[in-house]
């Protein structure tokens, strides 16, 4: 495990997606309303297309081109075009730091 601080909680607003920079790859950063973080690969499976411009929608990132949307825990395309899972990275929260750990995704 290497992980690394992204950001503090509070920088996360409920239901919006935020690009993060970590470990040189770029990663769309979600905080639900339930209260958990999520971190998954900016670009989108079925293009070229930054996700973290997308919406949040339940569990899951809506791509803002196509409107494949993908689940936040499993990575899973849920809707068409998109038919590839985008990486999901583990998040820690610790004394109100949010830290991604790009190098183990885990669903690979
Ligand atoms: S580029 Fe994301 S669904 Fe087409």
């Amino acid at each position: 495990m290497s992980a690394e601080l992204v950001c503090a909680l509070d920088d996360l607003v409920e239901g919006q997606a935020a690009l993060a920079e970590v470990g040189g790859k770029k990663v769309a950063m979600v905080r639900l309303s339930d209260g958990s973080v999520h971190a998954v690969e900016d670009e989108c499976s079925h293009g070229s297309v930054s996700l973290s411009e997308g919406e949040v929608s339940g569990c899951s990132l809506e791509c803002w081109l196509h409107g494949s949307k993908f689940d936040l825990l499993t990575g899973a395309p849920l809707t068409p075009p998109a038919t590839a899972a985008i990486l999901v990275y583990p998040v820690t929260i610790e004394a109100g730091d949010v830290y991604v750990d790009v190098t183990a995704p885990t669903n690979v």
